[in-house]
């Protein structure tokens, strides 16, 4: 190349396999000083310096486009650095052909989401006006009489992108159009279903949402809401399905991070005669609040939370009797977790006032519960025998108790909003998927497991519907793909969830009493240490690695197992049972439970599902759904990891990454793998 470069030349720096915008700060005596865009400094001799190092940048509008398909250079970094132009000026939407991109702003923006801009928006068809979510949204619901199908929106990001604050303005979007048409057909009667789905939000959030350290509202589940939409135009009912609650958080937290906000909302607004009478005093009392050090946040304002929790649970029809009910149970998980226990003979309850209140805000009996906690009850040829537990162990049915009341709860509640919001499916509907994005932490556990295993099955709709279409378009012009393998991770899931596949592995362990988590990493290795998608680790530890789309995880297997089964003691089930609170009864009614007889006569067909294969079936009926569906996608983006609006996006490898990491829409780095044969069109459209 010509090595000469004037000071203040535009170029492509190329870093780390990134590409950075930058300019040319000086070059004397065979040394060139590059100056980046984000405030890097490089400094490189002269003659050393490649084509494939620097490359000129295309004069480019300094303002950034709209919609980057139409930027002449496509890479990572060009794509980075237009999303980081138009960020710099509040404009967080960015079109990547049919993809929207959202950069989290942490902060209102004046104005982009008020009634006004919905109306304008209404009105307008996609592209006419500046991107926006609620183009996207107006675009999907026209389709809905335009294409004569099912639309769906995909939202996909890392945890605190902005999935679910998108998910919540497409459905404030779609309930002011569903209102406005009402208008146009008078005398329709409306059941004010749009109402009551944007209240299910605040309840959902309460129950399901928790401050991490990356999010100080992170939904701990997945969601899919779907809107069924009538021939005139307006919302006519809905449907939740929920995914994957994390439950263990109800009894444990990570250092910064909290239990559910409900817990907190709780404490910070009942009233003082039910505070008095369900015993409660300040978060700092309890063993499920106080063990990670964080209690509060500015953000959050706890007594708030629970004023608009308690109205949106009137406004979805829960009855005084049931708020109560559910805010009871709330109590007496707190209470159970400050049980403890010492050793004497086994373990003791050594804080006699703790199992006492909890005892009674879940309507069992003291004497009844003690026992199952501190010992396990097995009939064996209808002979009960008791087994006395040590103390670790009697903290674990502790926890197990607190965790499957918690979860059992949390169901009752969305099938409490589904019973409100349900309605005739007699036109289409749209559907919009709020889930976890692709996780990869230190260790990872059987959770991980099943989030990735969902945002692959994702990938592989996203790469079907979106390559296709790509693919279509090149070959309508004459191009050819270099390399197309990359696409397809259709092995990769095999090696998930085909026959004898991981899922299957685990499951068919879960089934055996016998069976470790050792017994299982043995057979997962044996079956698949072949596989290329699968890693079996050089050295024994107690992991086995997928080669996923977006990389490379290791799992660890300890747990899996128990997890997996998702059952607790026949014993403790039986105590739930016996609780003399109908609500509490019928939580557990239709719990099955592990060892019952009857369930291990009928054979394989009649076994209690694993939590994998119920999760496998309701990703699959999911794909169903989105299969037959038009989907829109939406790229959420965060600027910075410190929650909060930055004056420039963070310049970290992550965020260089995110660039890259939305060609693929939720995954994977593929700057390099999306050029295209020579002599073809530079770069490529996603
Ligand atoms: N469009 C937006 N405008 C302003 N703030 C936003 C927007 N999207 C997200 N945020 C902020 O970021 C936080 C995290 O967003 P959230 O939707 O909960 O992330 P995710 O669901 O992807 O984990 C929100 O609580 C809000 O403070
Ligand atoms: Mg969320």
């Amino acid at each position: 190349m010509d090595n000469f470069f004037p000071e203040g030349t535009r170029v492509w720096l190329k870093e780390n396999g990134q590409h950075f915008p930058s300019t040319v700060n000086s070059c004397a005596e065979g040394v060139v000083v590059f100056q980046t865009d984000y405030g890097q400094v490089f400094t490189y001799k002269q003659s050393t310096i490649t084509q494939q190092k620097v490359t000129p940048m295309h004069p480019m509008n300094e303002e950034g486009v709209d919609d980057m398909a139409a930027l002449s250079e496509l890479h990572g970094g060009s794509i980075m650095y237009n999303l980081f132009q138009r960020y710099k000026r509040n404009q967080i939407y960015t079109y990547i052909g049919s993809i929207i991109a959202s950069v989290n702003p942490y902060q209102p923006i004046a104005g982009l989401y008020e009634h006004a801009t919905m109306e304008q928006y209404s009105r307008r068809h996609l592209g006419e006006l500046p991107p926006h979510i609620f183009a996207i949204a107006n675009e999907c619901y026209r389709c809905l009489w335009k294409r004569h199908d099912n639309q769906c929106v995909l939202i996909s990001g890392e945890s605190g992108a902005g999935k679910t604050e998108s998910t919540k303005l497409i459905l404030k979007f779609l309930s002011v159009i569903s209102q406005q048409s009402l208008e146009l057909s008078l005398k329709e009667k409306t059941s004010c279903v749009e109402q009551a789905i944007l209240e299910s939000s605040p309840i959902m959030e309460a129950f399901g949402n928790a401050k991490t350290v990356y999010n100080n509202n992170s939904s701990r589940f997945g969601k899919f809401v779907q809107l069924n939409i009538c021939q005139k135009g307006n919302i006519q009912g809905g449907r939740i399905v929920d995914y994957l609650l994390e439950k263990n958080r109800v009894v444990r937290q990570n250092p910064g991070e909290r239990n559910y906000h409900i817990f907190y909302a709780l404490l910070a607004g009942l009233e003082h005669a039910e505070r008095e009478e369900f015993y409660l005093s300040v978060p700092e009392n309890y063993h499920y609040l106080n063990q990670s050090g964080c209690i509060e946040d500015k953000t959050i304002s706890d007594q708030e939370s629970f004023k608009e929790v308690i109205t949106a649970m009137e406004v979805m029809q829960f009855s005084r009797e049931e708020v109560r009910e559910v805010l009871r149970l709330l109590a007496g998980i707190l209470h159970l977790g400050n049980i403890e226990f010492i050793t004497a003979g086994g373990a003791q309850v050594s804080f006699k006032t703790a199992l006492g209140r909890s005892a009674e805000l879940l309507g069992l009996d003291p004497t009844q519960l003690t026992d199952a906690l501190t010992q396990r009850s097995m009939f064996l040829r209808g002979e009960e025998i008791l087994t006395p537990l040590n103390v670790q162990q009697a903290v674990d049915s502790r926890d197990s108790l607190a965790m499957a009341l918690y979860a059992r709860c949390f169901e009752w509640v969305i099938k409490k909003i589904n019973s409100r919001i349900k309605g005739k499916d007699d036109f289409k509907s749209i559907g919009i998927l709020d889930i976890f994005g692709f996780e990869n932490f230190e260790v990872n556990h059987f959770e991980q497991f099943n989030i990735n295993y969902a945002n692959e099955k994702l990938q592989e709709y996203f790469n079907k519907h979106i390559f296709s279409l790509e693919q279509l378009e090149y070959s309508r012009e004459g191009l050819v793909w270099e390399d197309i393998d990359w696409i397809d991770n259709g092995e990769c899931l095999d090696l998930i969830e085909k026959k004898l596949g991981l899922l299957a592995l685990i499951n068919e362990e879960s089934h055996f009493p016998q069976a470790t988590d050792s017994t299982l990493l043995e057979k997962l290795h044996n079956q698949h240490a072949n596989n290329h998608f699968y890693v079996k680790p050089r050295v024994a530890v107690n992991n086995f690695g997928v080669k996923h789309y977006a990389g490379e995880v290791q799992y660890d297997v300890r747990g899996i197992l128990e997890k997996n089964r998702d059952t607790f003691r026949d014993d403790l089930l039986n105590l739930l049972r016996e609780s003399r609170f109908d609500f509490i009864y019928d939580l557990f009614e239709h719990v099955s439970s592990r060892n019952n007889q009857d369930t291990l006569k009928c054979g394989s067909k009649h076994r209690r599902p694993t939590v994998s294969s119920q999760f496998k079936d309701s990703l699959h009926s999911l794909m169903a759904t989105l299969s037959s569906s038009n989907p829109f996608f939406v790229r959420c983006i965060k600027p910075n990891m410190q929650k909060q609006m930055h004056t420039h996006l963070d310049r970290g490898d992550q965020v260089r990454n995110q660039g890259r990491l939305f060609l693929a829409w939720s995954g994977q780095p593929v700057e390099e793998k999306l050029r295209l044969s020579p002599g073809s069109r530079q770069g490529g459209r996603v």
